[in-house]
């Protein structure tokens, strides 16, 4: 039985709009995560190259799209998305879109055990890809004062990063932090969110996994890669979930001189909002190659 509560894909009609997939074309998502939007691609009837670095819901989306009866026109990749787009082992100018869902899914989210979440008790780990060396537990014991103000100023946009990093240097003089529900209690103690819904270590979370999966540099490195995978015509669509990730999107696409056609940012509507809470920090841009 398929498992709907593993991922919600975001703006999934947009995008099928947008990448018209139809039979004998080719796509490739880089952010398989579960495979929301690869099913319809599929569906669809074009044939899709899934990757993803994380294995565990690399084989629960190859499962899903098996159990669809989809896999004939399906590859699955294993592998970061910045190393799998470099050089040729996905053929230049053959493909007729590229999709990058950036972040996390919400199965990495809501399983303890990968320690992304301050809602669960878990070790502080945060590795999208479980061969990476560094864990958000080795940066916030080892780094120093001015890289964790840093880190959280700048991923996290962290406004009381200073105060935060005093109490972890406190706390670290007893002992390591090592869990996901010290680090969420230390932030809570230490900062109050009047007006916010969020959960007051929800920005101190998303900068320790930014770091922890290098996801800007990842996707500084891919966009060009992914860019020449295109053919003339072929769109490239990324979704973003944070303003230094759209920024980076957009001055890409505005540094092209092979582009047809580029888009504003596409939000999702305020139903998808409603429906799917993550969705209401989603960005959407795609740039068409001439
Ligand atoms: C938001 S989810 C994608 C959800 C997917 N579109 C769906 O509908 O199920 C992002 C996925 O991309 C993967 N991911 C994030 N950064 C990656 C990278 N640099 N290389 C490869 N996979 C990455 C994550 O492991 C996660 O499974």
């Amino acid at each position: 039985m398929e498992n709907k509560l593993l991922h919600t894909p975001v703006l999934l009609s947009e995008v099928v709009k947008i990448m018209a997939p139809e039979p004998g074309k080719m796509y490739i998502d880089a952010t398989l995560g579960y495979g929301g939007h690869t099913l319809e691609l599929l569906k669809a009837g074009a044939s899709v190259v899934g990757i993803d670095q994380d294995a565990d819901i690399l084989e629960l989306a190859q499962k899903r799209i098996t159990g669809s009866g989809l896999s004939a026109n399906f590859t699955s990749l294993h592998s970061s998305f910045a190393s799998a787009l470099d050089g040729d082992r996905l053929e230049p100018s053959k493909y007729s879109g590229v999709l990058m869902d950036l972040g996390v899914s919400s199965y990495q989210l809501d399983t303890p055990e990968r320690g992304f979440s301050f809602r669960h008790d878990a070790p502080l780990d945060m590795r999208m890809n479980k061969d990476l060396a560094v864990t958000a537990k080795d940066l916030i014991n080892g780094l120093g004062k001015n890289e964790l103000i840093e880190l959280f100023s700048t991923l996290g946009e962290e406004y009381a990063a200073k105060k935060i990093v005093a109490a972890i240097l406190d706390a670290r003089k007893t002992k390591p932090i090592e869990s996901t529900a010290e680090l969420a209690s230390l932030v809570a103690r230490n900062v109050t969110r009047s007006k916010s819904h969020l959960h007051p270590a929800t920005k101190v979370f998303q900068a320790l996994r930014m770091a922890v999966n290098t996801e800007r540099e990842e996707l500084k490195a891919a966009l060009p890669s992914a860019w020449s995978k295109l053919t003339s015509g072929g769109v490239l669509v990324v979704i973003s979930f944070h303003s230094l990730e759209d920024e980076i999107v957009k001055n890409f696409f505005a540094s092209l001189k092979d582009i047809l056609e580029v888009s504003d940012i596409i939000t999702p509507s305020l139903d998808e909002q409603y429906d799917n809470r993550r969705s209401r920090s989603a960005k959407l841009r795609y740039g068409r190659k001439a």
